[in-house]
């Protein structure tokens, strides 16, 4: 086991005077051991160090260390470095007071959840080698990550007390003008600067919307098959979920059934998962309903900077003339995930409510990524990543869809997408999505069934793929594979 120094300086509880100083300190180092905050292999303090800091004579000090090195908890000696020991016995792990609870064991205490505990559902994290067909995902290694160590250094070395100190709730003021700009002139959104909240991510301005627009009970629309952590975090706030189902223009419209609906959520842009992309009718109909309901429309626009044909599309937002409209986007798709930042364009009336909320939750986002953004924007970096990317995807897309031409047909329909990082394919009558994606997995290719994206009775059984984080050999042994599978999966 490597030996680790610890950096910090180690707080031990108050001395109890009832007992001896020598005592204390055994006794307070034995706790601290068994509950595993000074873990194996973690250096001690020096004892002259440790006498100092606590009042007591270095003797004391050396006795306490005596006493734990002849126990097996501490090895090493005084002069050369003082280390928790690598092995310590599992039962004496265990019979420590205050020691970390381990799943599964009897003394978890009874906990009192609230009612949005018991709702919320999340996932965990899994890092997965990048391979065809993983679908929400840009291609990280195109990104000019040495660019952006530059301008990140660049702020850094010079960085002003203000970059330190933090910013309004609504984010960083440059980044907000870049961003309002950024969309004015490219997404067609109408908004002025003081109407942007640079989130952290796409994902907090769902979560905002949520917890400041739905009460428990009231009625909120998604589209279906729709994006799920939408709809799980509308459900985590006590919202009723309804589904509307998707023709060729987009959503269809909230009926009679939903017309208390206080909000809908959609993907006019890049319909996730499907791909449709609203007819402008459509976009119509649902902003006419919105006022005539009272409600809002959430847009989450979450890819639809990468479009490949077609005319380019205006945001829903820019048709609005009443503030019905919040849109959102992100920055995990154009740049990077784990940047984790994006946009929510509110209503001038609904901007407090929004700072408001921000502020009690998390102040704001980080500010040296916004401040390292705002440059990366503003000094056409990202005009230039944008055009870069959106042809290496749409040559990647041209491949899927050549390759698939060939080698799937009567199996897998790819649909012709406009815009995006993925693409569906419609699987052919008799193949079962989830059968089909267990062959696939067998053969090292991942795609999603739709039937999971749909919450109720699904109209139409395909395939999530996505190509943008995939080069062209990735492709081709992909749909090779993909074919295989199809084809061992036929009913
Ligand atoms: C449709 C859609 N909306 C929102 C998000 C969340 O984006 P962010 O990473 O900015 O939180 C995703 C992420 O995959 C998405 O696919």
């Amino acid at each position: 086991m490597p030996k680790r120094t610890t950096t910090f300086e180690l707080t031990l509880p108050a001395r109890d005077e009832a007992i001896s100083a020598y005592r204390w300190l055994y006794a307070a180092l034995r706790d601290e051991i068994l509950a595993g905050r000074l873990r194996p292999g973690a250096r001690l303090p020096a004892t002259r160090d440790l006498a100092m800091r606590y009042q007591l004579s270095r003797g004391t000090a050396v006795t306490a260390f005596e006493q734990l090195r002849s126990e097996g908890y501490i090895e090493g000696t005084v002069g050369s470095g003082t280390y928790v020991s690598a092995v310590l016995p599992d039962d004496l792990l265990n019979v420590v007071r205050g020691a970390p609870v381990r799943p599964g064991t009897s003394r978890v205490p009874r906990r009192h959840l609230s009612s949005y505990a018991r709702r919320v559902r999340g996932e965990a994290f899994a890092q997965r080698p990048v391979r065809a067909f993983r679908a929400n995902l840009p291609a990280l290694d195109q990104f000019p990550t040495a660019l952006w160590a530059q301008l990140a250094a660049r702020r850094m070395r010079s960085a002003p007390a203000s970059l330190l100190i933090g910013c309004g709730a609504m984010g960083y003021e440059p980044l907000r003008r870049a961003v309002a700009d950024y969309l004015s002139a490219s997404r067609g959104v109408n908004c002025a600067p003081e109407q942007v909240c640079i989130v952290s991510g796409l994902q907090e301005a769902i979560d905002l919307t949520a917890r400041l627009f739905l009460n428990p009970g009231d009625r909120v629309c998604v589209e279906n098959p729709g994006y799920p952590d939408a709809a799980n975090l509308f459900a985590a706030a006590g919202a009723r979920v309804s589904t509307l189902p998707l023709d060729d223009e987009g959503i269809t419209v909230p009926e009679a059934r939903v017309r208390e609906a206080r909000l809908v959520y959609v993907t006019p842009g890049h319909q996730f998962p499907t791909g449709i992309t609203m007819s402008l009718a459509r976009r119509f109909a649902l902003l006419e309903w919105a006022r005539g309901a009272e409600a809002l429309i959430f847009e989450d626009d979450y890819d639809s900077e990468y479009r490949y044909s077609g005319r380019p599309v205006p945001a829903l937002q820019g048709l609005d003339r009443d503030g019905l409209v919040l849109f959102a986007g992100s920055f995990s798709k154009v740049l990077f995930s784990s940047l984790r930042l994006g946009y929510l364009v509110v209503p001038p009336d609904l901007v407090d409510y929004i700072a408001a909320a921000k502020y009690v939750a998390t102040r704001h986002a980080h500010v040296p990524a916004q401040a390292v953004l705002c440059d990366f924007i503003t000094q056409g970096h990202f005009g230039r990543h944008l055009r870069r990317m959106r042809e290496i995807y749409a040559e990647r897309l041209n491949v899927l869809l050549d390759e698939s031409r060939q080698r799937l047909a009567g199996a897998l329909e790819i649909s012709p997408i406009e815009a995006g990082l993925q693409t569906v394919g419609w699987l052919a009558e008799g193949i079962d999505g989830e059968i089909a994606t267990s062959a696939a997995a067998a053969r090292g290719v991942e795609v999603i069934p739709l039937s999971r994206y749909w919450s109720s009775g699904v109209a139409r059984e395909g395939l999530q793929l996505g190509f943008a984080a995939l080069d062209a050999h990735e492709i081709r042994r992909g749909v090779r594979e993909l074919a295989m599978a199809l084809e061992q999966s036929r009913a």
